[in-house]
């Protein structure tokens, strides 16, 4: 007998599993059974020179042991709680299970949702592959807008003369509420949406948004404002303030960039607002005529406004995020930071 036949012995016996109780049962009888392997080698021991006995018999005595304790362990898990059985511990600690955490595009999604749910608006919901009618014509793109571009908008069929595309923003879902649905119209779209972009810190080819839009007699701009503030204040706090920049979109007039003071700095400027106190978080305004009758609306009849935001952009102001890409690469460590946010 040498060493290592003890050790490779060992080795073996560590590495073994079991799948059910009368595997343990196998094991055991094929190692510690009256001709098993540990047996054996303690049988060869009688027959070993008188002065490596002691080492040797230190040697399996280990052997004999480790065998025992893993024969056991495989044995515990197929243990059934039988009553006044000694295989059940009471006393152990219970299993400590992890809780998954909510991603953060979710928990931005959910609030935003909620905050307009409790102005009154509902959820709609609608496809991401689409055709050109609801991501461009009926929002009233002309027929030469870059966004009707193969550079910027990902198309399924680019020869088709009846293009199918990726949509860009949730705004098709809108038409699709205002083709279904008569005034008054106060719904919130969230969705991922496609654009053709290199993918960056600050930008990627998928993202989310939430959209919104009402519809109903007399809806003004100044309604547009009043409904983002309170929006702002409830989502970055009531200090928050607005501010609105003329913008250009094809389907509202007049059109808005909306910008929130700084939540960093409170406005006075800081490198996250760099410098300037102020934060872009969304586009909107009323809702074009020719949009609303695009969709079967009477514009002499009914106004209405219309928002949209990035998620990603509003959890990175809110968290502080500074890559889109975290949002994207599921990686543990990050998605662990929103663990307590409920
Ligand atoms: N659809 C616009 C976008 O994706 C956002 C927007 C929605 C702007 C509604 C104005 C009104 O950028």
């Amino acid at each position: 007998m040498e060493r290592k036949d003890i050790d490779s012995l060992l080795e073996k016996i560590e590495k073994l599993t079991a799948e059910s109780i009368r595997d343990v049962e196998e094991i055991r009888v094929k190692f510690l059974g009256k001709k098993g392997e540990v047996t054996r080698l303690f049988e060869e021991f009688r027959t070993i020179e008188p002065e490596l006995k002691k080492e040797f018999g230190k040697y399996l005595n280990e052997l004999k042991t480790k065998a025992a304790e893993k024969i056991e362990t495989l044995r515990e898990n197929f243990a059934e709680f039988v009553e006044g059985s000694s295989l059940e511990d009471f006393t152990k600690p219970g299993d400590n299970f992890e809780l998954g955490t909510r991603h953060p595009i979710s928990l931005v999604r959910e609030q935003i949702l909620d905050i307009f749910g409790s102005f009154g608006y509902s959820v709609a919901l609608g496809p991401e592959i689409e055709d050109d009618w609801h991501v461009f014509s009926a929002l009233n793109f002309p027929p030469e807008h870059p966004a009707r571009d193969m550079q910027d908008t990902f198309f399924i069929n680019p020869d088709s003369s009846d293009p199918i595309l990726l949509r860009t923003h949730t705004s098709s879902v809108q038409v699709r509420t205002m083709e279904r649905q008569k005034p008054p119209i106060r719904v919130v779209c969230p969705g991922r949406v496609f654009r053709n972009e290199a993918i960056s810190a600050r930008a990627h080819c998928i993202f989310h948004q939430v959209e919104g839009l009402y519809i109903d007699k007399g809806v003004s701009f100044a309604d547009l404002k009043q409904a983002i503030l309170l929006f702002v204040q409830q989502m970055f706090g009531a200090q928050t303030e607005i501010r609105m920049r003329p913008s250009y979109f094809p389907f509202t007039e007049p059109s808005t960039e909306v910008d929130i003071s700084c939540n960093i700095c409170g406005g006075k400027g800081c490198n996250i607002c760099k410098g300037t106190g102020w934060l872009e978080i969304m586009g909107a305004g009323m809702v074009d005529p020719n949009v609303l009758e695009a969709s079967g609306i009477d514009s002499r009849e009914y106004t209405g406004f219309a928002f949209g935001m990035g998620i990603e952009r509003i959890a990175m102001l809110k968290w502080l995020v500074n890559d889109l890409r975290h949002y994207f690469e599921n990686d543990v460590r990050f998605l662990k930071e929103f663990q307590s946010v409920i």
